[in-house]
């Protein structure tokens, strides 16, 4: 794993950002695994700002969003759907029908899960996946437990991981209790993962997943069996790993 540590929220955006443009100018056909949240709100705005200013094109990519909760309603202001539309691709140009987030209505989850793994099997699997970490160390939506999942899958989410969401609810009672999420296996199995953290309530799962076992009691900590992982922190992030003991 490569760690890199940058001063601020603003130069964890900024190092992000280049990273995608490098890869979709490189390859412009490029599948990327989109992630929600606050942290690559930074990432996502500079990228809008690049393909505004004809730096950078997602005409020929595809996407894949890691989750989408479970019993929200699609155009609910803080469905992962509304969210992408909001800060990526309302504002940016691909193609109609390029960029998916997960959703199932909760009818038939199974069929929707296989299906969308499906769907990322026929393009070819996830080139870059970006991700966020949870304070407990989750990634996407894959909680702390026993086993991982590899499947696309329906998940509750930790009492820790709805405390941490309902900031962004009128209420913690308004935030949904479980939701629709990648497995491990299509995490692991991108050909490069690039995972940012930020701010200093993510210090102690940053610490675990950079030293402590390698376990799915802190999912995060298996990416460090993933051969091309990058880690952008900001110092407040970073402020309780090792710095002699990490390669950078
Ligand atoms: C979002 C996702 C989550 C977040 C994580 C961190 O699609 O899968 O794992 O990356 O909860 O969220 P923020 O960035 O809001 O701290």
């Amino acid at each position: 794993m490569k760690i890199r540590i940058c001063k601020d929220y603003e130069e964890v955006s900024k190092a992000a950002a280049e990273i995608v443009r490098e890869r979709l100018a490189a390859h412009p056909d490029t599948v990327l695994g989109l992630a929600t949240g606050s942290t690559p709100v930074g990432m996502y705005e500079r990228l809008a700002k690049m393909c505004q200013e004809g730096r950078i094109s997602f005409r020929e990519a595809k996407s894949f969003n890691l989750d989408e909760y479970v019993g929200i309603a699609i155009d609910h202001p803080e469905s992962y759907h509304s969210f992408m539309g909001r800060h990526l691709f309302d504002h940016v140009d691909f193609a109609p029908g390029a960029s998916r987030v997960p959703w199932t209505n909760g009818e038939n989850p199974l069929k929707d899960c296989a299906e969308y793994d499906g769907a990322v099997s026929a393009a070819g699997g996830i080139d870059l996946q970006i991700l966020g970490i949870g304070s407990n160390g989750h990634i996407a939506f894959n909680e702390p437990a026993d086993d991982f999942t590899e499947e696309t899958h329906v998940t509750e989410l930790n009492e820790s991981t709805i405390r941490d969401n309902a900031r962004f609810f009128n209420s913690i009672a308004e935030v949904p209790t479980s939701a629709m999420t990648v497995g491990m296996g299509v995490i692991m199995k991108a050909k490069e993962i690039l995972i940012m953290a930020t701010g200093a309530n993510k210090a102690d799962a940053v610490y675990r997943m950079v030293h402590g076992g390698i376990t799915p009691w802190v999912p995060a900590s298996v990416l460090r069996l993933h051969p091309n992982v990058t880690l952008l922190l900001d110092e407040a992030a970073a402020s309780k790993i090792d710095r002699g003991q990490i390669q950078s």
